[in-house]
């Protein structure tokens, strides 16, 4: 039957096949639709064909992407774990968050943000837990003038000192570890929690298969999330690592960039710390945030927050 499109001999060379389904999708109505279908099928297929994929390991990716989606609930999420191991969501992060020259970088969101997370006032303890060494962590939210913004939220969370979130312990539905914070009038923001440790992402499900296979860790750096935001800026969606942390150079999902590394540097007690309910030795790590004014005007703040934690999947 004709369709309008040539009547070449059928099925032939795997270079004929690759040509006929280009063909087939390129009348796709959606202009950014049909250029990413047609250069995902173009991958696709050079990749097969490159590697000379056998029937046994097209099987095996198929079983693989099958269990993937048996593990995802609204507790997990396998396919973001295979992207940010393989690199694609830092890759995605950068096309999407080119910012200008003295902002903050961003990096990955990962899977652990919840929305819900309590309001706390300058030098509130988040870390619900006798274990770990306490923190403190303080600084300014400025913007790419130095000036301090003033009323920003600093949305915060961090794997608890066991090396698990919240969500992945005992007790799922208690949240440990997570607060909203607000810049004072100095654009100041402080607040109390343990020293971060690092921790290996899930790796109990294809994506632990996989980096056991290619001999990879699973391993992140110590670090702390953070989601800045401010009326009339971009948000940063970030963390900040430890410079001590030995996985630093090794990240299991390529997110560490030099400008989020700080020092947390240890005091041995004293006033400070004693004003914030902390006895004995503690460590200190100071991080200015600097926010790019907001591309297309003000920014919903509410909004964003919205559907970074959707991202997340967390309720
Ligand atoms: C995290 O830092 O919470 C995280 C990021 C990516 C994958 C797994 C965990
Ligand atoms: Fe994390």
């Amino acid at each position: 039957m004709s369709n309008g499109r040539s009547e070449a001999p059928r099925n032939k060379t795997e270079d004929d096949i690759t040509t006929e389904v280009l063909e087939r999708f390129s009348d796709t109505p959606d202009p950014r639709l049909r250029q990413i279908m047609l250069s995902l099928i173009g991958h696709l297929h050079a990749f097969v064909k490159e590697v000379q994929l056998t029937e046994a390991e097209w099987f095996k990716a198929i079983e693989i992407l099958t269990e993937a989606g048996k593990m995802c609930s609204d507790r997990r999420q396998e396919f973001i774990l295979f992207s940010d191991t393989l690199g694609v969501s830092m890759v995605v992060d950068l096309l999407s968050h080119r910012k200008p020259e003295r902002a903050t970088e961003s990096t990955v969101f990962g899977p652990f943000h919840r929305l819900g997370a309590p309001d706390m006032p300058a030098g509130g303890n988040i870390a619900h837990t006798d274990e770990g060494t306490p923190a403190l962590v303080s600084g300014r939210v400025l913007d790419l003038a130095g000036k301090p913004i003033a009323g920003a939220l600093l949305d915060v969370w961090q794997a608890q000192p066991n090396g698990l979130y919240d969500s992945q312990d005992q007790h799922p539905e208690d949240l440990n570890m997570r607060g909203k914070f607000h810049s004072d009038r100095d654009g100041h923001y402080l607040l109390r929690t343990t020293v971060p440790v690092h921790y290996p992402i899930p790796s109990d499900g294809p994506v632990g298969a996989m980096l056991k296979a290619t001999g990879r860790h699973p391993w992140r750096p110590a670090h702390i999330h953070f989601v800045v935001s401010a009326e009339g800026y971009e948000p940063v969606t970030t963390h900040i690592f430890d410079r001590r942390d030995p996985y630093l150079n090794s990240d299991a999902v390529f997110a560490v960039k030099d400008s989020l590394i700080c020092d947390f540097t240890r005091h041995d007690g004293g006033a400070e710390g004693q004003r914030y309910g902390i006895g004995g030795p503690y460590f200190a790590a100071e991080f200015d945030f600097r926010l790019a004014p907001a591309a297309g005007g003000a920014v919903d703040v509410e909004d964003a927050q919205r559907r970074l934690a959707a991202l997340g999947a967390r309720a």
